[in-house]
C-alpha cells in the first residue's frame, strides 16, 4: 500500500500546485486508473485505457461451471484456422463460448461490439467524433455455413441459448440436448473444437473413459473433418486413442493445458 498512497500522493500534490485544488477520488469506481509497476529501481506509471477487462465482451449473462474465458476461445479459432469458411462443431458447448465467438468470427462482428465504454472515453481528450468515425460498422461478412452446438447438460445448454441471442448470433447456431455419443450430425470438411471436462472443476465419473469415447466417435462419424480438443487432463487425452497432427501447449486461466489437433480420416492416413 505504501507505494500507492506515494503516486496518489505525488498526483494529488501536482494537481494542487498548478491548479489549486486537489482531485477528488472514487475509490470504488475511479474514472482514471493508474497502475503502478516497481521493478528494481525503475518505476513505471501507466494509465489504464480499457477499464474493465477486455476478455468481458459483454454478451456472457449467463455461465455454466468451467466457462472458457472469451479471448482464449477465439484465440484457439484462430489457431485452428477457421474463419467462416465450413461449418463448425462444439459438441460439449457449456455456456456457449466457442459456438458465440465462432459465430462472431465468421460474420465478422467485432469483438468489442457490446461492449458498453472503454476507460479512454473518460479521458480529457477523447474526440467523440473520431471514435465514431473509427467505430462506423464494419462490412458484416455473409455466413453460408452452419455452427452446432450440444451438450448433455440441458440447464447448460440453456445458458448456451441465453447468451447465444444476447450476442444476436442465435439464428447462426444449431442447438441441440444431448451426450456426444448419440450425436449424429453429418458434417464435412467441418472444425470441432471442443473443450471437455478435464476433472478439475469439473467431477467426471470416468474421465477416462469420456475420453475414450471422444476418440471413437470422432473416428467413427466425423472422419473427413479435423478436430481440436482442448484438456489439461494429459492422461485422460492419451485415451482419446488418435494421433495428434499438432499438440499446442496452452493455459486456461492457471491450468496448463494441450490444445491437440486430430485429423480425422476413414482408415489409416498414407
Ligand atoms: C468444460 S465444460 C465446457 C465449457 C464451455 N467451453 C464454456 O465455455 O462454457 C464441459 C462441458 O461438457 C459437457 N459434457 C460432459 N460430458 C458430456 C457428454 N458425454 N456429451 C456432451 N456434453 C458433455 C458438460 O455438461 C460441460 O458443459
Amino acid at each position: 500500500m505504501f507505494a500507492s498512497l506515494k503516486v496518489k500522493d505525488a498526483i494529488a500534490d501536482y494537481f494542487r500546485e498548478n491548479f489549486g485544488k486537489r482531485p477528488s477520488v472514487d475509490t470504488d469506481n475511479p474514472d482514471i486508473i493508474i497502475n503502478v509497476h516497481i521493478f528494481q529501481d525503475n518505476c513505471t506509471l501507466s494509465i489504464d485505457s480499457s477499464g474493465e477487462s477486455l476478455h468481458k465482451r459483454g454478451y456472457r449473462v449467463k455461465q455454466g461451471d468451467a466457462p472458457l474465458n472469451e479471448v482464449l476461445a477465439a484465440g484457439m479459432i484462430y489457431i485452428s484456422g477457421w474463419l467462416g469458411n465450413s461449418d463448425f462443431m462444439d459438441p460439449m458447448c457449456g455456456s456457449g463460448t466457442l459456438p458465440i465467438e465462432a459465430a462472431m468470427i465468421a460474420q465478422n462482428i467485432p469483438p468489442a461490439k457490446f461492449r458498453k465504454e472503454f476507460a479512454f472515453q473518460l479521458w480529457n481528450d477523447f474526440d467523440p467524433l473520431l471514435w465514431e468515425k473509427v467505430t462506423e460498422p464494419v462490412e458484416k461478412r455473409e455466413f453460408r455455413h452452419k455452427i452446432y452446438a450440444s451438450d448433455i447438460s440441458g440447464s447448460n445448454l440453456l445458458n448456451a441459448q441465453t447468451n447465444a441471442r444476447r450476442a444476436l448470433v442465435f439464428n447462426k447456431i444449431q442447438f441441440a440436448c444431448t451426450d456426444f455419443k448419440n450425436l449424429d450430425i453429418d458434417l464435412d470438411n467441418a472444425t470441432i473444437v471442443t473443450n471437455p471436462p478435464y476433472g478439475e472443476r469439473l467431477k467426471e465419473n470416468d474421465l477416462d473413459g469420456l475420453y475414450a469415447m471422444i476418440g471413437e466417435r470422432l473416428k467413427h462419424q466425423y472422419a473427413g473433418n479435423s478436430a481440436w480438443i482442448l484438456s489439461s487432463s494429459i492422461d485422460s487425452l492419451k485415451f482419446v486413442g488418435l494421433k495428434p497432427a499438432q499438440r499446442i501447449d496452452l493455459f486456461n486461466g492457471a491450468l496448463k493445458c494441450k490444445f491437440n489437433n486430430y485429423r480425422l480420416f476413414e482408415g489409416k492416413e498414407k
